[in-house]
């Protein structure tokens, strides 16, 4: 019984990478449009970290939208895995930069929504929700709810509810923009651990240029009006060792550049 748990937790399914080709975004208003994206490609690897950057506007949102199948495409090829993203699925997990954890619900009960949703048994249940609220260190706030978190905490919560359900992607949508510097810091030391651990393939938004450095493996940045991608940074270059920035000359003379990017 905890062999075959273990393997469910454990073992993903085929490596998944994501393909995104040619994709446009028209919103159409009753007054006018508005080309949101325009032809924009990226890849993502099996269990690489990518982040996307850019501007406030650019279609950031929209593309992780696009990716999770919340939202259809104009025009466009959006691959996860192989298929034709055809709307929502478990498979990717997606964290907001809003808090949306289920306000009538615990800790434990929003971590274990998924699986109830799957009709998983509750001792199942408890034993996937144990091991990521350990994973997120939140052991003991399991009989909480949400208005008794701290920001961070919230989104602790939000991380392992996306992982508990064992996805082969997390979206992740600018996560820690609302938080101070200091958490938002240990989320982000967190976050790149939990990675190491699950081998999820990550796909991160944000506009804070070091925190994208410091996260990812690659970095899209994108412009705005419309929104497309202008540079793919190759950012797994040793910059920093133990979670300490280890070559201060090299991510100065990066971080400018993506500047340069920025202010076209
Ligand atoms: N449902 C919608 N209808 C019309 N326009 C929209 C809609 N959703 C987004 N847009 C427009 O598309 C553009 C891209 O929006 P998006 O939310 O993807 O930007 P973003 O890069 O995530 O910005 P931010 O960093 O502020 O979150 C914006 O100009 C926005 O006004
Ligand atoms: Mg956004």
């Amino acid at each position: 019984m905890v062999m075959a748990l273990k393997s469910q937790v454990q073992v993903k399914q085929a490596e998944i990478e994501i393909d995104i080709q040619g994709l446009s975004k028209i919103y159409k208003t009753k007054k006018n449009t508005f080309q949101a994206l325009d032809n924009v490609s990226l890849h993502v690897k099996n269990e690489e970290f990518v982040s996307i950057l850019g501007p406030s506007g650019c279609g950031k949102s929209t593309i992780l939208r696009i990716l999770a199948g919340l939202e259809d495409a104009t025009s466009g090829i959006v691959k996860v895995g192989g298929q034709e993203v055809a709307g929502p699925s478990a498979e990717r997990g997606m964290v907001f930069q809003s808090y949306t954890l289920f306000p009538w619900l615990t800790v434990q009960e929003n971590i274990e929504f998924g699986l109830k949703l799957k009709g998983m048994k509750a001792k199942q249940r408890k034993e996937i929700s144990d091991k990521y609220l350990e994973l997120v260190g939140l052991e003991r706030f399991a009989n909480s709810f949400g208005k008794e978190l701290s920001g961070g905490m919230k989104q602790r919560v939000a991380i392992a509810r996306s992982l508990a359900n064992n996805p082969e992607v997390l979206l992740m949508d600018e996560p820690f923009g609302a938080l101070d510097a200091q958490t938002k810091q240990s989320m982000q030391h967190l976050l790149l651990d939990i990675w190491k651990k699950e081998k999820t393939t990550i796909v991160f938004i944000t506009h804070d240029i070091d925190e994208s450095l410091f996260l990812s493996q690659r970095i899209y940045v994108m412009e705005a009006r419309p929104g497309r991608i202008t540079e793919e940074i190759d950012a797994d270059l040793n910059l920093f060792k133990d979670g300490e920035l280890a070559d201060v000359d090299k991510f100065m003379k990066v971080k400018k550049h993506i500047i340069s990017l920025l202010k076209h």
